[in-house]
C-alpha cells in the first residue's frame, strides 16, 4: 500500500511532466517569500477577527465577574479548574475554558499550576476594593449589551433603546428599579478612579466649595475632598439619586464636608459654590440644553469662579479616538446627547461668557481631559 506521501509525490512528477514550465513545489510547507506579483498587497484580516470577536472577551469578563471568580480570588488565593468545579458548582470542561479564557485575558495569571488574580483584577474586580470596576461591568452586561443589540435600529431611528421615548421624556426620568440598581453602582464604579485622575491633572487648592451638578453617586465629591483637605463639596441631583448619594458620602466617613442638595440643574443653580463640575452631563444631552446650563453655571458663580466639564472628549478631527467615539454612539442608544469635542465644548463655554479657557488632559475610565473656563 502506498502511503500519502508517495501518492503526492506521483502527482507532482506527473504535474511536472505535464506542465514543464511549473516550478515544483517544494519539499516542506514553507511558503514562497516571493509574492504573486500581479496581486496587490491585502491588508491583515485579523484585525476584522479581534473586532468581530470583541464580545466574546467582555463576556467572558462579564460571566467570570457574575461568578464571582474574581472576589473568590482575592488576597493571592489561587484555584485550578479542578477546585474551581467544587467552589463554582461548573462542570471541568468549562471551569477549564473560563479560567484559561481569563488568563489570556490578562484578568488571571497561572503559576505552578494555580490561576490567580492579577494585579488588574485584584485591584479592580474584587468586591469591596476602594476603586471597584465590576458595578460597570454588570451594567454593561445587563443594560448595554441588549441596547447595543439594537444599535443599528437606533442609528436607522436616531431614537434609545435602552428605554421607550414614549414613556419617558430620558433615561433619568421615572424610578425604574432595574435603572435604580444597576446605573448609579456602574457610575461610582466609573467615576471613583477618574475623580483621582482630574484631582491629579488639575490643581484645585485655590476652590473652597464645589457644586457636581448631576453628581451621581457623590464619587467625584469623595474622593475629590479626600485630595483637597480644604474643599467642600455639595451633590446637586435629582431626590432618588441624592439619597444614593449621600449612603455613598456616609459610608465614606465625608458627611461632614458633602452634603446633598435635591434639585434639577434645568433650573437655576445654587450660588454659593467657586467652581462647578460636569461630569458626564453634557453628553447626556443636545446642544441647546447644554449652552443654556453653561450660562447657568456664568450666572451662578461668583468672579474668579471656574467651571469644569470632565468627559470622554472627541478629537476635532472627529475620527476617534476609539474610547470616546464608541461612548458617543453609548449616547446614541441612551440619551438625545453625543460625546462632543473640545473645540465645540470651548465655544459654548466662550459664548456663556467663560474666558482663560483650556483643556487638561489625563487618562482614566470616564473622561480624557477636561475642558476649564474662568468666569472673569
Ligand atoms: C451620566 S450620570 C453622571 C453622574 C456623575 N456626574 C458622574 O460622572 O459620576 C448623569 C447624572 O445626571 C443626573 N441628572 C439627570 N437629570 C438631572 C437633572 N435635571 N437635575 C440634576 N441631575 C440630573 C442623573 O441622575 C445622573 O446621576
Amino acid at each position: 500500500m502506498r502511503s500519502n506521501l508517495q501518492r503526492a509525490s506521483a502527482r507532482t512528477t506527473m504535474l511536472a511532466r505535464e506542465r514543464p514550465n511549473r516550478i515544483p513545489p517544494a519539499h516542506n510547507l514553507t511558503v514562497s517569500a516571493q509574492p504573486h506579483a500581479a496581486e496587490p498587497e491585502l491588508p491583515s484580516a485579523v484585525p476584522l477577527m479581534a473586532l468581530s470577536t470583541g464580545f466574546w472577551a467582555f463576556k467572558t469578563l462579564a460571566a467570570a465577574h457574575a461568578l464571582d471568580l474574581f472576589s473568590r480570588l482575592a488576597g493571592g488565593k489561587g484555584t485550578t479548574a479542578g477546585e474551581l468545579t467544587q467552589t463554582l458548582g461548573l462542570h471541568q470542561r468549562p471551569a477549564e475554558m473560563l479560567l484559561t479564557g481569563c488568563a489570556a485575558l490578562g484578568l488571571l495569571e497561572k503559576s505552578h499550576g494555580r490561576y490567580r488574580n492579577t494585579p488588574l483584577s485584584e485591584a479592580y474586580l474584587v468586591r469591596g476594593k476602594p476603586y471597584y470596576f465590576g458595578g460597570f461591568v454588570q451594567m454593561a452586561d445587563k443594560r448595554l449589551y441588549p441596547g447595543w443589540n439594537k444599535l443599528d435600529e437606533a442609528l436607522r431611528t436616531n431614537r434609545p433603546t435602552t428605554w421607550d421615548p414614549a414613556v419617558q421624556s430620558s433615561i433619568f426620568d421615572g424610578e425604574d428599579p432595574l435603572v435604580l440598581a444597576l446605573f448609579w453602582e456602574a457610575m461610582h464604579s466609573l467615576s471613583t478612579m477618574t475623580a483621582r485622575k482630574l484631582g491629579e491633572a488639575v490643581d484645585l487648592g485655590q476652590f473652597r466649595r464645589l457644586l457636581d451638578i448631576g453628581g451621581g453617586s457623590g464619587a467625584y465629591d469623595i474622593e475629590l475632598c479626600k485630595q483637597y483637605g480644604g474643599l467642600r463639596a455639595t451633590v446637586l441631583e435629582l431626590p432618588h439619586v441624592a439619597t444614593i448619594a449621600a449612603g455613598k458620602i456616609a459610608e465614606a466617613g465625608l458627611a461632614d464636608r458633602i452634603e446633598t442638595m435635591d434639585g434639577s440643574f434645568f433650573e437655576q443653580l445654587p450660588k454659593n459654590h467657586d467652581v462647578h463640575l460636569l461630569s458626564m452631563i453634557l453628553h447626556d444631552w443636545d446642544e441647546a440644553k447644554n449652552r443654556a446650563l453653561l450660562r447657568r453655571c456664568f450666572d451662578a458663580l461668583p468672579s474668579g469662579g471656574a467651571v469644569m466639564i470632565s468627559e470622554l472628549l472627541v478629537n476635532d478631527e472627529k475620527t476617534g479616538p476609539a474610547p470616546a467615539a464608541l461612548m458617543s454612539l453609548n449616547m446614541l442608544i441612551e440619551t438625545e446627547g453625543r460625546n462632543y469635542t473640545s473645540a465645540e465644548y470651548s465655544a459654548w463655554l466662550e459664548d456663556a461668557g467663560f474666558r482663560q479657557i483650556e483643556t487638561i488632559r489625563f487618562d482614566a475610565p470616564a473622561a480624557n481631559g477636561t475642558v476649564i473656563g474662568l468666569k472673569p
